[in-house]
C-alpha cells in the first residue's frame, strides 16, 4: 500500500520551499504520496522555525499530539527537520523520545537513507551537519504547482545580526551555482509557471559560480532569470540594505520583469539601535538607497521588518522608527517584539524596558503601519493593475483570482481559461484582505 507523508511547516519562505523539496524527495524514493490527515500518514514530518521563541514553542506541542499517533501506531515514523532541530539536534529527542529522525535545512535530502536507518535499526537518528550545497545537487526534477514558484537561491546567512538565530541554524552564506539555478527554473517554465520567487535570507548577497568558474553578482543572475522564456514576473525575498547595490538597483530599470514591489527589511529607524543590531548602515544610508530606487521606479510599494524593544531602545529611539515610516511610508509590512535567542550576542544585552511598553509600541507601530497598508490599497481604486491570474475563487467558483505585482489579492469576474495569464484589471473596491476589479477590454493584449 502507498505510504503516506504528512508534512507541516512553520517559518519562512525558505522552510515552504525545503518542505516540497522533502515531499519530491519521498515521493522519488519511497514512492510517498501526501495526506494532509496527520492520523493517516506512516511518515510525519514537522519543519520548525525558531526565529522568535513563539516560533520555537510551535514545536513541542506539534510533536505532543503526534505522539499520541504514535501510541496507537508505533509504526509511525516522526521526523523534526529545519532551523529548530538544526540548534537543538539530539536535544530534542531527549525531551521527546518518541522522535525518530532529527534532520537540518542542509540534510533533507538525506530523509530517505535516514528514514530507512530508522526503520532498520529502531535506533535515534540524528544528521544536522552544514555539507554545504550537496542538498540542491541531490534534488530530484522540481515539481510546478500552478503558475508561482519559489526558488532557493543560496543559504545561510554570514551578517550575524547580534539578535537573529539564521546563522548558526542554517550556517554561512552559500550560492548555488548559476546554471543549477536557471535549470531548475526552465524546468518550472516548462510546467507553466510564470513567476518567479528567488528566495535566500540574504539573497542580494548571492555569488554564484559561473561555467567558467567566475562569480555570478545577483543582479546578473536577475538578468538571466528574466530571460527565460515564459517566466514574466520575478521577485526575492530576503534582500539586505548593505548589499542593495547600485548593480541591483540599475536592474530594476533594465529589468521589466521585476515586479514594482520591494521588501527590504530596515528593523529600525535609529543609528544607535542599527548599530547595537550590527545592521552595518544607518537610517541615512537606508534613505538614500530607496531614494535611488524611486527615481527608477516612482511608484515602487515597498515593506520592511521591523523590530520592537530591542535591549534598551528608549522612547527617543523608538520614536525615529515611527518617523522612518512616516518618511517612507511602508505598504503591508511586519513587526515583531524582540525575542532574546539563546546563543545570540543581543540575548546577553541589558534590558530595561518593560514588555508593557514593548507591547504599547508595537501596537502603536503596527496601527500605523495598517493605516499606511489600507491606504496603499484605497489609492489603488481607480488604477488599472497586472496581474497574474493564478486560478478560481476559492469562495466563489464564477470568480478568478491573481495577484498584483504588489501583492495584492485580486478577484474579479472571468473565464478559468485565464489561469497562468496576464490580464489588467480595474480596480473597484479595497477589502481589508483584497482588492475587487473588472478586465479592461483590451486586458490580454498584455499575454507575453
Ligand atoms: N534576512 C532578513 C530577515 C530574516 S528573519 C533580514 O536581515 O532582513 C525575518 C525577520 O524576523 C527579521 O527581518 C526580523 O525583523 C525578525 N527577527 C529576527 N530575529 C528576531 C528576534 N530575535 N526577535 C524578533 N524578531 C526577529
Ligand atoms: Fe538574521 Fe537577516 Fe541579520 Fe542574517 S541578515 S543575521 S538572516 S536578520
Ligand atoms: Fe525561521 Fe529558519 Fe526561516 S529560523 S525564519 S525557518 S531560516
Amino acid at each position: 500500500m502507498t505510504q503516506k507523508l504528512y508534512i507541516q511547516t512553520n517559518g519562512c519562505q525558505m522552510n515552504e520551499y525545503d518542505s516540497d523539496k522533502m515531499r519530491d524527495i519521498l515521493l522519488d524514493s519511497h514512492a510517498m504520496e501526501i495526506t494532509l490527515a496527520p492520523e493517516n500518514a506512516d511518515v510525519l514530518l514537522l519543519n520548525t522555525c525558531s526565529i522568535r521563541e513563539k516560533a520555537q514553542e510551535k514545536v513541542f506541542s506539534a510533536i505532543g499530539r503526534w505522539r499520541k499517533l504514535k501510541q496507537k501506531n508505533p509504526k509511525i515514523i516522526i521526523g523534526v527537520g529545519g532551523c529548530v532541530a538544526s540548534q537543538e539536534g539530539a536535544a530534542i529527542q531527549k525531551r521527546a523520545p518518541y522522535v525518530d529522525i532529527v534532520f537540518g535545512p542542509q540534510t533533507l535530502h538525506r530523509l530517505p537513507a535516514l528514514l530507512d536507518q530508522a526503520r532498520t535499526t529502531h535506533k535515534k537518528v540524528v544528521d544536522i551537519s552544514f555539507p554545504e550545497i550537496e542538498k540542491f545537487d541531490a534534488l530530484p526534477e522540481p515539481r510546478a504547482e500552478g503558475v508561482k514558484a519559489f526558488v532557493s537561491v543560496m543559504e545561510g546567512c554570514s551578517k550575524y545580526c547580534t539578535y537573529c538565530v539564521v546563522p548558526y541554524t542554517r550556517g554561512e552564506e552559500i550560492s548555488r551555482p548559476l546554471n543549477d539555478v536557471v535549470d531548475e527554473i526552465i524546468a518550472l517554465a516548462k510546467q507553466g509557471v510564470r513567476e518567479i520567487n528567488l528566495l535566500g535570507q540574504n539573497v542580494n548577497a548571492y555569488c554564484g559560480e559561473m561555467e567558467d568558474g567566475a562569480l555570478a553578482s545577483f543582479a546578473l543572475l536577475l538578468h538571466c532569470v528574466a530571460s527565460i522564456g515564459g517566466i514574466d514576473r520575478l521577485r526575492f525575498t530576503t534582500s539586505h540594505p548593505l548589499e542593495f547595490t547600485d548593480d541591483l538597483i540599475e536592474a530594476f530599470a533594465e529589468i521589466p520583469e521585476l515586479v514594482n514591489h520591494l521588501h527590504l527589511p530596515v528593523q529600525s529607524g535609529s543609528n544607535d539601535v542599527l548599530a547595537r543590531m550590527k545592521r552595518d548602515y544607518s537610517r541615512e544610508d537606508y534613505l538614500v538607497k530607496l531614494e535611488k530606487l524611486k527615481v527608477i521606479r516612482p511608484n515602487i510599494s515597498l515593506s520592511s521588518d521591523f523590530i520592537v524593544g530591542f535591549p534598551d531602545e528608549s522612547d527617543e529611539e523608538f520614536e525615529e522608527t515611527m518617523s522612518l515610516i512616516e518618511a517612507v511610508e511602508f505598504d503591508f509590512s511586519y513587526s515583531f517584539i524582540y525575542s532574546p535567542r539563546p546563543g545570540t550576542p543581543a540575548a546577553e544585552f541589558n534590558d530595561n524596558i518593560s514588555m508593557e511598553i514593548k507591547k504599547q509600541r508595537l501596537s502603536r507601530l503596527k496601527m500605523r503601519l495598517n493605516e499606511m497598508t489600507q491606504n496603499f490599497s484605497n489609492a489603488m481604486i481607480g488604477s488599472t493593475q497586472t496581474i497574474l491570474v493564478e486560478g478560481e475563487s476559492k469562495k466563489n467558483a464564477l470568480q478568478m483570482t491573481g495577484r498584483t505585482e504588489n501583492n495584492r489579492v485580486v478577484n474579479f469576474t472571468g473565464h478559468p481559461r485565464l489561469k497562468g495569464q496576464f490580464v489588467d484589471i480595474l480596480i473597484t473596491e479595497a477589502l481589508p484582505n483584497s482588492l475587487r476589479g473588472r478586465m479592461v477590454e483590451t486586458s490580454l493584449n498584455t499575454i507575453k
